[in-house]
């Protein structure tokens, strides 16, 4: 993870760097640092905490002038957050300065051996091993600093983002990656570098993502080199325009960043299906799709590999391919699917999905099914991700920067693109009828402005998380199409309120966890009338005599569940299979609420980042 920034140009580098650490500050946030070049001087101030606490410590620990600067927002990963293993990290001769995105695997015994040649180290990480080879290489052999960069990333095992300035030559950052994101901004007289093209969107709309095992010599004055890390040969860059906006990445007058992006969700969900759903005419087009289209239909079967919720939009997808396609589908953990020798062969379709596209794990699980000659199709927030250009194909679900750590209008969006797959193979497999398929594409044309009518349920949800905000633990159930909801919810609230929480098939209930219920556990209970209504009532039931307090979410107008529960959240009925859609929303507003009243960094929780590039 962490995140990195570099400036290069005519302007004063510091606010550039700054304020794009705290663009980045999803990636990571334990510690920061930043360095400046003045033309003379090399300076650097870090600290533990956050890019706020770094602003505090740099003005007035160094002077803040300088064209030149490289910044690093950190998610630790060798050492503890401290200012001491907070980037920039300086080579022993003080000339060269690294910022590094990722982990060097093999840095135990490269460290050993700079040790026994002299070098000293003062900080716990990779990194600081990182810039003394390279400066190791380039004094040896009397090199300039890209070509000493070049030779000793060819000596590291592992997972990179870097920019390397170097005193000596002043005039150049360098920077490559392999498996850790890197956007390069190309302005007038300028370059910027950057994790994600965030930090440079207002000055620049060119930008060139390095592809893995490139790096760059970013230069003033002369034109910019692109190489291959491993044989030095010369790349061509692809210069792409930015379709991001500055607004896009703004809180737009909401508190958290989260909330925002939780009332995005009726205009986000509209731009999922702009252009691929066409209700009236009965069609739906994705090219990814249909270019694709035999292999999906000749599948044996489809593997989904996603992480965290993203994972959990699979499970969703599970029900819906497997009801709509007739296509069996196995959902699983890219970090389990990765290292346990699964069977693959060509004739399966492996969907990855990623609001990132830049998760270790999931990356990991896409270059084990392609050896396995499986076509991959992901599904991607990001574009130009990472993840988007290993796969074979893939359809972008453009939610837009989602920046609350965590994720909320990517699940609602990842399942929108899975729903429309899985409607447009069952047309083409002829497992639906005419009818319901026209029902499901209207249904799905107005979900956006159910989506609306569930944030109507906010006050409510405030008012019930204001009865359970101190509750040490929280049961949530659902079935069906709404089990993975219930993981949803129960991942939410804990993630961001540091609450225990656990999501189970209602039915599972009796077969263990229905020994926690007392008059203290809250239960949140997904209850819609579409689906199991009868079966989810008797778990209710089952609840209630045990005294658990039951907050349940409820189709409009119904009146059984009211009876038993002890609060209810009224949603807009929708179909069983469009359900999740709709339900989740009340559940992501109450965890949210439930955070802020207990006074947690909402958008940043403890310990996670957004982009988790590291397995
Ligand atoms: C939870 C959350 C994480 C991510 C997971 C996968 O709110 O954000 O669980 O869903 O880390 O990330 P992506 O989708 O970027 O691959």
């Amino acid at each position: 993870m962490c995140g990195i920034v570099g400036y290069i140009g005519y302007r004063e580098a510091y606010p550039i760097v700054i304020k794009g650490l705290k663009r980045l500050e999803y990636r990571g946030y334990d510690s920061a640092g930043v360095m400046l070049y003045d033309g003379e001087n090399l300076k650097i101030s870090k600290t533990k905490g956050k890019v706020a606490d770094l602003e505090e410590r740099a003005s007035k620990e160094i002077s803040i002038n300088g064209t030149i600067g490289m910044g690093h927002t950190r998610w630790a990963t060798h050492g503890v957050p401290n200012d001491v293993n907070s980037h920039p990290h300086l080579s022993n001769s003080g000339d060269l300065a690294i910022i590094h995105n990722g982990i060097i695997e093999n840095y135990a015994p490269l460290k050993k051996e700079l040790i026994k040649r002299g070098y000293v180290f003062h900080s716990d990480t990779d990194t600081e091993v990182l810039v003394n080879l390279i400066e190791e290489v380039q004094i040896k052999e009397k090199l300039k600093i890209g070509k000493a960069v070049q030779l000793a990333l060819n000596q590291v095992v592992g997972a990179y983002a870097i920019a390397v300035f170097d005193k000596k030559n002043p005039d150049e950052i360098v920077a490559a990656r392999l498996g850790s994101p890197l956007a390069i901004g190309v302005g007038e007289g300028e370059y910027f570098i950057a994790s994600d093209a965030s930090p440079f969107i207002e000055y620049t709309s060119n930008a060139i993502y390095l592809e893995d095992g490139e790096m760059a010599n970013i230069r003033l004055h002369k034109p910019m080199k692109v190489r291959k890390i491993k044989d030095d040969s010369l790349v061509d860059p692809y210069i792409q325009e930015l379709q991001m906006n500055l607004e896009q990445i703004e809180k737009g007058g909401y508190d958290h960043f989260m909330l925002k992006e939780i009332y995005e969700q009726p205009d986000v969900i509209r731009d999922t299906y702009r252009g691929r759903l066409h209700a009236n005419e009965g069609i739906i087009q994705m090219s990814g799709v249909e270019d694709n289209l035999e292999k999906f239909l000749n599948a044996d079967r489809i593997i989904i590999v996603a992480c965290g919720t993203s994972w959990h939009a699979g499970l969703v997808a599970e029900y819906i391919f497997e009801e709509f396609a007739r296509i069996p589908v196995e959902v699983e953990y890219a970090s389990e699917f990765r290292y346990r020798n699964p069977i693959i062969n060509s004739r399966d379709v492996v969907i990855a999905i990623s609001q990132s596209g830049e998760t270790a794990d999931t990356m990991a699980a896409i270059k084990l099914a392609k050896e396995h000659g499986a076509f991959v199709f992901g599904v991607c927030n990001v574009v130009g991700s990472s993840i988007s250009r290993e796969t074979n194909a893939g359809a972008y679900t453009h939610a837009g920067p989602e920046i609350g750590v965590a994720s909320t209008k990517a699940f609602t969006t990842q399942i929108t693109v899975l729903t429309m797959i899985a409607l447009r193979l069952a047309k083409a497999k002829g497992t639906m009828s005419n009818t319901d398929f026209h029902r499901y594409l209207q249904e799905l044309e107005i979900i956006p402005e159910k989506v609306k009518e569930a944030l109507e349920t906010n006050d409510r949800a405030k008012e019930i998380a204001s009865v359970f905000k101190d509750a040490p633990n929280c049961l949530y159930l659902g079935r069906g199409y709404n089990f993975p909801v219930a993981l949803e919810g129960a991942l939410k609230l804990k993630e961001i309120s540091y609450i225990h929480a656990e999501g189970y098939p209602a039915a599972e209930m009796k077969h263990g966890p229905i020994a926690l219920i007392d008059e203290h556990m809250p239960v949140v209970v997904i209850a819609p009338k579409q689906g199991h209504y009868d079966k989810i009532v008797s778990n209710i039931q089952e609840i209630k005599s045990r005294s658990g307090k039951i907050i349940a979410v409820v189709t409009k107008g119904d009146t059984q569940v009211r009876e038993l529960a002890d609060y209810v959240i009224e949603i807009p009925e929708t179909s069983d299979a469009l359900s999740p859609l709709i339900t989740t929303i009340p559940l992501q507003l109450l965890s949210y609420h439930i955070a802020v009243m207990r006074g947690c960094n909402v958008d940043q929780p403890r310990n996670l980042a957004k982009s988790v590039t590291v397995e």
